[in-house]
């Protein structure tokens, strides 16, 4: 939820220009608005914008050092006043996560005389930190007190008039520092900075970094005192970033499920058993997750129920205060995520560690929050996920939990195989001539109003997912039901030529989907067999307990011609973000 980046140290004076590229490849993060501030010779010059920063072509004079923000509205509508930088008098910062105290701070400092320009909570830390340095503490000591004050998860990068430095300072949002000989770049996310250094120092939370003329200087946020960071190398590989010749990630990432899956099965048999021990000590598990990943969970509740005979409680990880009490040293809380840094996982995660629970995670980023809070965690391994919607880590995450069901009861051979056998499938499954048929089917569809999908078993929480892809990229209502529960209320909705998508081929669902025909529906069958009630069929391969795992794919599919022919951008759909680091 939001980028930020910075650079010091620019010895050619195109900071700004710098910064510009850097949050251009943040925009998933956020992309309603932006603005760069450059520190110049006598000033800080701010430029902000609303819009995305894709489209943006400033003029910046020259500047060694910048600092920069891609936003995500949480406090104030999209305008350029609350855009960021925000600044007050000597203070110029940039802010992702949110100052959740903001509001008392904010009237003791209107008492005292204050004026505010925006309606964010950003701009009070502004104030908060001019505050401090009106009482003489040094810049560093500013912004030490006030992130005392603020309660919430925040990055911060500050600019002070008259000094040099960018103090960078985290708690709960991502912030890592990239290296060169003269140079140094503060990002959200390694992408921002990887075509100068794959040299990076991860700050943690409660760190602070002073960065000087390409210099930086590491700090305890707590003690003041002075801390040693590692240099750690990332790969190339895995972090480039390239739509190759596809139009968009969506897309690509689709395709990328050619190789992914193979890549999510591809632990040791030690790594795999060593997680399920975890998992199997644990007097009650509860698996936590939001959006996609928290539908890969609901399959996974079938998965360990049928597979392993173990039950998991899966709970949005919002909704968890409502069980906390059931909390304690034996539950173990399990958290799947892409990102590794959704806010209301990590606070779910925070809470159960006071009370001493077990936690063990899957995300997709392995130097994310959540893989960092866990006492065992396995990576997804799919590849960075760049399109809002998420795609290839949602069947990953499903591929793997399929594998840990099997792990859990003791036939973890089994499951590989068949869950190699799924990838060999996928992959012959995802190729242009299918890609077309759905172009085909999505152009038929382009200008309805509702969608409802239906499904069965751990086909259910795939009605759910497909519901969530065509939503969010195209915009049409969608709707997801239990196949069995349409009869007990939705059948309503059913008019002559309803859209309805039914996932499965089975007896059972298909007289289900039988009734919604006969009351009008045009029916697109996701299965392996053609049935003569689909008006339109998208074949899928007869994948036994895997079959939730492929019959997303199509739909994933369908999501993305659907926004094209509706004219949509796909990979950054309006009001959304690609992490939600904020509660
Ligand atoms: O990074 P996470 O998996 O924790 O993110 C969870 C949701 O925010 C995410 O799945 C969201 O629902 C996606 N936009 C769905 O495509």
């Amino acid at each position: 939820m939001c980028g930020i980046f910075a650079v010091s140290g620019e010895k050619n004076g195109k900071a700004g220009e710098a910064v510009l590229k850097g949050l251009k490849k943040l925009e998933y993060r956020g992309y309603d608005s932006w603005g760069i501030a450059t520190q110049e010779a006598e000033k800080i010059v701010v430029i902000k914008e609303v819009g995305k920063i894709s489209k943006a072509t400033p003029n910046f004079s020259s500047s060694e050092c910048a600092i920069g923000h891609s936003r995500w509205a949480t406090h104030g509508k999209v305008t350029s006043e609350n855009s960021h930088p925000h600044f007050y008098k000597t203070v110029t910062l940039v802010h992702n996560g949110i100052f959740e105290n903001y509001e008392k701070e904010k009237q003791r400092l209107i008492k005292k005389g204050h004026i505010f320009t925006s309606e964010t909570d950003t701009e009070v830390i502004a104030h908060l930190i001019y505050e401090e340095l009106q009482k003489n503490n040094t810049p560093k000591d500013a912004v030490r007190n006030v992130a005392n004050i603020i309660t919430g998860r925040f990055a911060l990068l500050v600019l002070i008039d008259g000094n040099s430095q960018i103090i960078a300072i985290r708690r709960g949002s991502p912030l890592i520092i990239g290296r060169t000989q003269n140079t140094s770049y503060i990002a959200s996310d390694i992408p921002a900075f990887l075509e100068y250094t794959n040299i990076v120092n991860y700050i943690d939370d409660d760190e602070m970094a002073i960065v000087e003329k390409g210099e930086v200087e590491y700090f305890d946020v707590v003690s003041g005192k002075s801390i040693l960071k590692r240099d750690i190398e990332v790969s190339w590989k895995d972090e480039v970033l390239d739509k190759g010749d596809y139009d968009h990630f969506m897309i690509k990432e689709i395709f990328d499920q050619k190789s992914s899956l193979a890549s999510a099965i591809n632990h040791s048999d030690e790594e795999i058993n060593n997680f399920i021990e975890k998992l199997q000590k644990g007097n009650g598990v509860y698996m936590v997750s939001c959006g996609t990943a928290h539908k890969a969970s609901m399959s996974a509740e079938y998965y360990f129920s049928q597979i392993a005979k173990r039950k998991i409680n899966v709970v949005p990880a919002s909704e968890m205060p409502a069980f906390e009490h059931f909390i304690n040293e034996k539950t173990v809380l399990f958290a799947v995520s892409q990102s590794g840094e959704t806010a209301d996982i990590l606070e779910v995660l925070e809470q159960g560690k006071k009370k001493g629970a077990t936690i063990i995670s899957i995300t997709n980023v392995e130097s994310s929050a959540i893989a960092k809070i866990s006492d065992n965690h396995l990576p997804l391994r799919a590849g960075k996920e760049k399109a809002v919607a998420s795609t290839k880590a949602t069947t990953s995450q499903m591929a793997l939990l399929l594998l840990l069901a099997y792990a859990d009861s003791k036939r973890l051979n089994e499951g590989r195989q068949i869950l190699q056998n799924l990838a060999a499938n996928v992959n012959e499954m995802i190729n242009p001539r299918y890609e077309d048929h759905i172009k085909e089917v999505a152009k038929k569809l382009s200008d309805i109003k509702n969608i409802f999908i239906i499904g069965r078993n751990s086909l259910y929480p795939m009605a759910l997912e497909s519901a969530i892809k065509i939503m969010e990229v195209s915009y049409i209502h969608a709707q997801g039901f239990a196949a069995g529960e349409m009869k007990h209320g939705p059948i309503a909705l059913i008019e002559e030529g309803t859209v309805c998508i039914v996932l499965g081929g089975d007896m059972e669902t298909i007289s289900n989907a039988t009734e919604l025909k006969s009351r009008g529906a045009r029916i697109i069958g996701v299965a392996p067999e053609r049935d003569k009630i689909f008006d339109d069929w998208l074949k899928v391969p007869e994948s036994s307990c895997a079959q939730s795992i492929v019959s997303i794919l199509p739909v994933q599919i369908l999501a993305y011609y659907l926004a094209i022919e509706r004219g949509l951008d796909p990979d950054m759909p309006r009001n959304l973000a690609k992490s939600v680091t904020v509660k």
